[in-house]
């Protein structure tokens, strides 16, 4: 497998930025995990892909990852001790804001996550930790592919906005690499939360094998998902929910 030793660099906001670009990859996180085991590269660091073989999502699934999309991972430090559900929230913010300030598109998100346009999941979100450090994993589904998308990847759409992937990776880092220094910023969370329309929605989760229903109170401070059913008020912190009709409309 090629070493990710010979990278470039961007100036982002009078910060250096390392990068790799490869044509293809079997995942964008696990070639960083495999490069700082390796010793290869420190935080900060950017991987692109044209297309991943084998990409990873959250819980175990793959991510269908086509020419023609978005597939980076940004290595980073935050300042603050490593806190999952902060990171991931900051990166569902991150992208919404560099993708509204090259499109004029407004995202929503579905807890935790997976950032909706027009009702279909446009982009996922893969955060893990390796060491003090942490992987953001993003791909963004920038243009329908012939055919659309396969149906095992659930209400998947595009952009379809003709955004440039390098400029939007740019975008992207800009702002992670801000958030990573200012993880607790209330703006953060405010901007999260407005992008969250499940607010006083019936949700259905699973723990530990049984289904369960809840209606959502709102995000907590940490990034959990607080929610209220009848055993009383209980805070989602991984996972997934899934919706009713009623809360999905509010994805539209
Ligand atoms: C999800 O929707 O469950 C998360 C998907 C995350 C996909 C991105 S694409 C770039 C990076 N490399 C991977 O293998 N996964 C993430």
């Amino acid at each position: 497998m090629e070493g990710l030793c010979a990278h470039k660099e961007l100036q982002i906001g009078g910060r250096t930025l390392p990068f790799a670009h490869l044509l293809q990859t079997d995942s964008t996180n696990l070639r960083i995990k495999e490069a700082v085991r390796q010793g290869e590269i420190l935080a900060p660091f950017l991987l692109l892909a044209d297309r991943q073989s084998m990409g990873r999502g959250r819980l175990g699934r793959s991510f269908v990852s086509p020419e023609g999309g978005l597939y980076m991972s940004l290595l980073l430090r935050p300042a603050a001790p490593w806190e999952a559900g902060r990171v991931t929230l900051a990166a569902a913010v991150a992208v919404c804001r560099a993708i509204e300030e090259l499109t004029g598109l407004f995202l929503k998100i579905k807890w935790v996550n997976d950032l909706f346009l027009h009702g279909k999941k446009v982009c996922g979100i893969l955060a893990e930790g390796v060491g003090e450090m942490v992987i953001i994993g993003i791909g963004v589904n920038l243009v329908t592919p012939p055919g659309g998308f396969p149906h095992e990847a659930g209400p998947a759409g595009a952009l379809d906005a003709g955004v440039d992937r390098f400029a939007l990776a740019e975008r992207i880092s800009a702002h992670l690499l801000d958030d990573a220094e200012r993880l607790h910023s209330p703006a953060i969370l405010a901007d999260y939360r407005a992008r969250m329309p499940l607010v006083g929605r019936d949700i259905s989760y699973t723990e530990r094998g049984i289904e369960k229903h809840a209606r959502v109170l709102g995000v907590a401070e940490d990034g959990g998902l607080m929610v209220s059913h009848a055993a009383g008020i209980q805070v989602l912190r991984s996972g997934e929910v899934s919706l009713g009709s009623a809360a999905f409309s509010d994805l539209e």
